[in-house]
């Protein structure tokens, strides 16, 4: 069983720009962070790809930013590689489109992986969802074996929480310490910084991109009734497996919650405070109804990763949430576990490339509803 240095690459929904870790991964439970780079989209780059995810980019269009984005990860990854060796790399892509409905199912990530087998010479694997998806599965939440891996702890019940643009939970359960595996549970609870990012957008004329430190939050008015008329949106109903993304919680809903928020008069500072609010409490409102064990606790333990971790304001709020229900539940983050917010889900690619290479399933085929274990991802080799 060899050992591997392989690059992942991610970009979420956020469209903010990539994240990128380069890790050495050792058989199927050893991964360790070397060096964590990021790049921001251009301005004109990141126009172009909220246009695709919206709908809004013909094909021709469509084809040319597929390519434009797979040059822009090439020289990123150069740049960022120095003169270090790597032996793969794993790329996500941009989704431009993720719809998991069984009679529907589509996944679309673009950025085409031919440019960094190019300059770098190596495998790459790329279009990770849609194996899991063919076999019946949501294609996603996919970071979940990773998680495992990394986070998982005999004896405790933790949860790995990812606030990037949608946020997503790991439930790893593994109280009963005389069990070899945990009980997974992994999905979309909806929403982290999607709405919050669209809000400071338009509410700033466009001069900022997100509400830094939550600043505009942090002196905010939450208007706790409409949250809690939010939670009635059949996404929070529904059981898992479930994922979502800009389709439900994206520029519509935005328009829709802008809309009602305005005739109320609220502030800036109040929309930002009721948004974040809205993400706290429907990640807790979905732990409560979904993550309960047999003897009926929450985790011991949450463990927030991506860029939402590093809101201050959003933080607190999701310990406030929390404690409505589990007044025990300790908040932590990933870095203060020895990985920084930004290297989870690139590294978690990282380590789907490597599993692909050994021709190791990579699904959990119980989290994301698939029928059966698959490989994930293509190889494009050199
Ligand atoms: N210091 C910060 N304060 C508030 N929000 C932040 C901060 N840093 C990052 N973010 C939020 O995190 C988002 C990016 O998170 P990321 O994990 O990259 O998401 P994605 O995987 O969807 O790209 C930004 O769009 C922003 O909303
Ligand atoms: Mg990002």
């Amino acid at each position: 069983m060899s050992g591997r240095r392989v690059l992942g690459l991610m970009s979420g929904t956020s469209l903010d720009g990539v994240d990128c870790a380069l890790c050495q991964c050792q058989g199927r439970n050893q991964i360790e962070l070397i060096r964590l780079w990021s790049a921001k989209f251009s301005s004109t780059l990141t126009r172009r790809l909220h246009a695709a995810a919206r709908g809004q980019a013909t094909s021709w269009e469509t084809g040319r930013v597929h390519h434009e984005l797979g040059r822009f990860y090439a020289q990123v990854a150069q740049e960022g590689l120095h003169n270090d060796s790597v032996a793969a790399v794993g790329l996500h892509g941009q989704t431009i489109f993720h719809d998991a409905r069984k009679q529907t199912s589509a996944t679309f990530q673009i950025g085409e992986p031919a440019y960094l087998v190019e300059s770098l010479r190596v495998p790459v694997v790329a279009n990770f969802r849609a194996a899991d998806l063919a076999a019946g599965g949501q294609g996603a939440p996919l970071a979940t074996l990773f998680h495992r891996v990394v986070f998982a702890q005999r004896g405790q019940y933790v949860a790995v929480n990812n606030l990037g643009g949608i946020s997503n939970v790991t439930a790893l359960d593994w109280t009963d310490r005389k069990s070899r595996e945990p009980r997974i549970l992994a999905f979309d609870t909806g929403p982290a910084n999607v709405l919050i990012d669209l809000a400071v957008r338009e509410l700033s004329g466009g001069r900022l991109k997100q509400d830094t430190d939550g600043r505009w939050a942090g002196r905010g008015w939450i208007d706790i009734e409409q949250v809690e008329e939010w939670l009635n949106h059949p996404f929070f109903v529904r059981k898992p497996p479930k994922s979502t993304g800009r389709e439900d919680f994206g520029e519509a809903f935005w328009r829709y919650a802008n809309a009602r928020l305005r005739k109320k008069r609220l502030k800036r500072e109040d929309v930002l405070a009721t948004l974040t609010w809205f993400t706290a409490r429907s990640v807790a409102h979905t732990y409560n109804r979904f993550l309960r064990t047999p003897e009926k606790a929450l985790p011991d333990r949450v463990i927030l990763s991506g860029g939402g971790a590093a809101n201050p304001v959003l933080r607190e709020q999701l310990g406030v949430a929390f404690s409505q229900y589990a007044p025990a539940t300790q908040v932590v983050t990933a870095d203060e576990l020895g990985w920084p917010l930004n290297a989870v889900e690139p590294a978690a690619f990282a380590l789907l490339a490597h599993y692909r290479l050994n021709h190791w399933p990579a699904n959990l085929p119980t989290t994301t509803g698939a029928k059966r274990p698959c490989l994930l991802g293509q190889v494009a080799d050199p």
